[in-house]
C-alpha cells in the first residue's frame, strides 16, 4: 500500500538584500554617546547595514525576493501570493507587497502588509502556511522587509544603536509529502495588547502629529522576552512530540544575544545550534530572522531533512515560532 501523503508547505528557495552602506559601532559612537564596548557587551552587535535613498522597504524586498525565486526555480508569474511584512513600509498605501508584485512581474499574484513588528515574518509564514495547505495558491513569497533607520530617534542611544536594515524573502511552495517529508510542521502566533506601551513607534500617518519614532522600555522587553521565546519554543516542541535535542538548529530572530543566549540556556540547546547574525546585521526586525536562516544554509549549516524552530518577539508584544523540516 502506498504512504498516505500531505499537503504542505515547503521551504524551496530563499534570497536576501543588505543595503550597501555598513555602519561600525565605533562609526555610531561618533554620532551618538556611545561606545563600541557597550554596544558589544550589551548587545553583541557589532555593525548594521543603514540603507541610502534608493534602498526602500519595496527595493529591498524585491531584491530578496528575486533571490527566492531563482533559488526556487520559479518565474514571477507562477506567484500565487506576496506577504511583506514590515513596520516601515514605502507608504501607507498601496502595500508593499503590492510595489514588490509590480517590480517584479509577478501579475497573477495577490500581495499584501501584514504588521506585526519583529514577528512580521513568522506571522507571515503562519498566513502563506495556511493558506497553501488550503489551495489558495500554489507558490507564496513571504518577505520581511525593513529600514529602521528612517524610524530611529539618534537623540535615544538607548535604542538607535541596536536596529539595521535588510530584507529577506523565501518562496513556499505546496507539494504533497510523506510524514517524514520537508515542510513547516507547526506555526504558533500570540500577541498580548496590554503591552503596547513598552515597544512602539509614537506616530503614524493616521495620526494628528507626522509619522514617528521608534521608543522603547528596553528592561521591559527584555524581561518579557527571555520567558515568552522559551514557553514559544516549548509549546512548537509539545505540539510536534519533540524535546530540544530533536531540533538540529534554532533560528532566534536577532534582537539581542544575551536574549538568544538566556533561550537557549532556559531550553538547554547549545550554542553550536543556535544561529547568531545580530552581530552582523543588528536588529532589522521582520528581515532578521530570514537573513539568519539564508546565512546557515547557504554556508551549509542547515542541510535538507533537518528540523530547524524559528521563533520571534516584537512590539506588541507580538511573538510565536514556526518549525519546519528542511
Ligand atoms: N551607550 C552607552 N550607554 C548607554 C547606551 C548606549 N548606547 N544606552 C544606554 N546607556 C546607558 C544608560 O543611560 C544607563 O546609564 P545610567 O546607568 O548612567 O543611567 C546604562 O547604560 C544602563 O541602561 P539600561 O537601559 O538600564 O541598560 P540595560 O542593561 O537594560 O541594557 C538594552 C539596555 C537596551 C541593551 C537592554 O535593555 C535590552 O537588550 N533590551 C531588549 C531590547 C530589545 O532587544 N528590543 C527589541 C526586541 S524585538
Amino acid at each position: 500500500m502506498s504512504e498516505r501523503l500531505r499537503r504542505r508547505a515547503v521551504l524551496a528557495g530563499i534570497g536576501t538584500y543588505l543595503p550597501e552602506k555598513i555602519v561600525s559601532n565605533a562609526e555610531m559612537a561618533e554620532r551618538v554617546d556611545t561606545s563600541d564596548e557597550w554596544i558589544t557587551e550589551r548587545t553583541g552587535i557589532r555593525q548594521r547595514h543603514f540603507a541610502g535613498r534608493h534602498e526602500t522597504c519595496a527595493f529591498m524586498g524585491t531584491e530578496a525576493a528575486r533571490g527566492a525565486l531563482a533559488t526556487a526555480g520559479i518565474v514571477p508569474e507562477n506567484v500565487g501570493a506576496i506577504i511583506l511584512a514590515t513596520s516601515t513600509p514605502d507608504q501607507a498605501f498601496p502595500s508593499t507587497a503590492v510595489h514588490v508584485q509590480g517590480m517584479l512581474g509577478a501579475k497573477n499574484a495577490f500581495g499584501f502588509d501584514i504588521s506585526a513588528a519583529c514577528s512580521g515574518f513568522i506571522y507571515g509564514l503562519g498566513i502563506a502556511e495556511a493558506m497553501l495547505r488550503a489551495g489558495q495558491a500554489n507558490h507564496i513569497l513571504v518577505i520581511g522587509s525593513e529600514v529602521y533607520s528612517r524610524i530611529l530617534n539618534f537623540a535615544d542611544r538607548g535604542t538607535c544603536v541596536l536596529f539595521g536594515d535588510g530584507a529577506g524573502a523565501v518562496l513556499l511552495s505546496a507539494r504533497d509529502v510523506a510524514e517524514d517529508g520537508p515542510g513547516i510542521l507547526s506555526t504558533h502566533l500570540h500577541s498580548d495588547g496590554t503591552l503596547t506601551d513598552i515597544l512602539y513607534v509614537d506616530g503614524a500617518v493616521g495620526q494628528p502629529d507626522k509619522p514617528g519614532h521608534l521608543v522603547m522600555n528596553g528592561r521591559e522587553v527584555f524581561r518579557h522576552a527571555v520567558t515568552l521565546l522559551a514557553s514559544a519554543v516549548n509549546e512548537a516542541l509539545a505540539a510536534n512530540d519533540l524535546t530540544a535535542k530533536d531540533i538540529d538548529w534554532l533560528v532566534p530572530h536577532q534582537a539581542n544575544r544575551r536574549i538568544i543566549d538566556g533561550v537557549g540556556r532556559k531550553l538547554g540547546l547549545p550554542q553550536e545550534r543556535v544561529v547568531v547574525t545580530v552581530d552582523q546585521h543588528a536588529n532589522t526586525s521582520a528581515a532578521s530572522i530570514p537573513l539568519a536562516l539564508a546565512q546557515a544554509i547557504n554556508d551549509g549549516r542547515i542541510k535538507p531533512g533537518q528540523l530547524v524552530l524559528l521563533e520571534a518577539l516584537g512590539g506588541g508584544l507580538t511573538w510565536g515560532s514556526a518549525l519546519l523540516r528542511m
